[in-house]
């Protein structure tokens, strides 16, 4: 989300006649997008705004902006913290970021962090590197106030852009090269235009053009719907990927994190996608720790991974945030506890990764492909249609194509293929 944000900015700025650039040294304006979701990545920015110190001493003309959800959480107090910050700008007060920026060039600091229930920059162009794959944004903001979670404060209310702009940006992806498209949202599965939901918004992008492939993120359970699993279902280029955060197993918890659904629904609404797409790919959320979570509680957890069995993971310690519901609760698991809980579910997570993607050995998978892989020139990387990288020998392929490779060999986060 914070990469599309983050290419929405580039083009606002780009309209106003700016260029990027990856050079600090070479920058009048240096911009930090934020994330406040946990604690660390808090941590990660005042981090970062130590190499703008350096620099600023350099060049004291240089403009720092913190935007984003960190801006929008600490506003005054980041002026008052970072002395080198000169303007805080909220996710929704982009527009205003030009005007910002020419104060901050004669001298005034500034700030802009109102939440609005209507923006959604359905008519900027976000300034995107040319590739494979692009992230087009189609909703914002959270109305589900999950008890741990920030996001609702930070990004305010739900607002869906219009169907008819969300396809018209994927056209012109398409016909610039794009071959994978995600659609964002904190929620995506609440996406509304009139009488459209998602699944017509999906089905809609998906017929832009049948050789490009479309994803989304992130479904909550509770919201997804029947239509949405049968879009998936009956059309080739959805991809057969959901990620669906679960955060807990145990029912106690999951009522008190006001995640609305209880360990057996999901588990029927898992059983539903996969009698619907067969070998559709799944993923997870899952937070450790969370206030009053016992030694049973962190088993539930376990043993709901172990029915899954997930394609992927992502565990997170729990991190108490300001304003939230959960915040009121304490944070009551210890840190040594919270990672050893961490620890368990990642070890059987990779297990449980290495086995299905063993499975892949011998077969061949028709992939997307991307470009050099990070480790070797000789070595380039796909992804199949249920989301699994793939690093195979480089022939005369180009990104952006479709091949067919044959899997050789596996393990819990990489198939590696050989040419057929
Ligand atoms: N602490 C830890 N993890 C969190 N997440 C959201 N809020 C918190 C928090 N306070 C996790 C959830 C969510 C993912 C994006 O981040 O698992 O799905
Ligand atoms: Fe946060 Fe996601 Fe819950 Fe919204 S649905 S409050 S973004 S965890």
């Amino acid at each position: 989300m914070n990469v599309a944000d983050s290419e929405l900015v580039g083009g606002i700025l780009a309209g106003e006649g700016y260029a990027f650039t990856s050079e600090l040294e070479d920058a009048d304006v240096a911009l930090i997008n934020t994330c406040a979701i946990r604690d660390n990545a808090e941590q990660r920015i005042h981090g970062r705004l130590g190499l703008f110190h350096a620099q600023k001493r350099r060049n004291p003309e240089m403009v720092v902006g913190i935007l984003g959800c960190m801006a929008e959480r600490l506003r005054e107090r980041f002026l008052e913290k970072e002395h080198l910050v000169d303007i805080v700008v909220g996710p929704d007060e982009y527009r205003r970021l030009p005007a910002l920026i020419d104060q901050a060039f004669s001298g005034e600091k500034g700030i802009a962090v109102r939440l609005s229930r209507v923006e959604t920059y359905e008519d900027i162009e976000p300034l995107r590197t040319e590739g494979v794959a692009a992230w087009v944004s189609v909703m914002r903001g959270c109305d589900k106030f999950c008890t741990f979670c920030v996001v609702p404060f930070t990004r305010g209310r739900e607002r869906s852009r219009s169907l008819g702009t969300v396809v018209e940006e994927v056209r012109t992806l398409a016909a610039r090269g794009f071959r994978d498209v995600t659609l964002l949202g904190q929620n995506v599965n609440s996406y509304r235009d009139g009488t459209y939901d998602f699944a017509d918004l999906v089905r809609a992008v998906a017929g832009v053009d049948r050789s490009l492939r479309i994803r989304f993120m992130t479904s909550h359970p509770q919201d997804m719907s029947d239509r949405l699993i049968d879009a998936i279902a009956s059309t080739e280029n959805i991809c057969n990927y959901i990620h669906l955060p679960v955060q807990s197993g145990s029912d106690r918890i999951l009522a008190l994190m006001n995640r609305t659904y209880t360990v057996e629904e999901y588990l029927q609404l898992v059983g539903r996608i996969r009698s619907a797409v067969p070998g559709v790919s799944l993923t997870t959320d899952i937070i450790s720790g969370f206030p009053g979570e016992t030694d049973e509680d962190h088993r539930r957890t376990v043993e709901l991974i172990e029915a899954v069995r997930y394609d992927g993971a992502f565990t997170f310690t729990y991190s108490p945030r300001e304003r939230t519901r959960a915040w009121e609760m304490g944070d009551t698991v210890s840190g040594e506890v919270k990672s050893a809980r961490v620890t368990e579910i990642i070890g059987l997570q990779q297990e449980i990764s290495r086995g299905i993607n063993q499975r892949f050995v011998g077969t061949i998978e028709q992939i997307l492909v991307e470009g050099p892989s990070k480790k070797s020139a000789q070595e380039f990387t796909g992804r199949t249609g249920t989301n699994r990288t793939v690093v195979f020998p480089r022939a005369q392929e180009q990104p952006g194509e479709y091949i067919p490779v044959r899997i050789v060999r596996a393990n819990s986060a990489t198939l590696f293929g050989a040419r057929t």
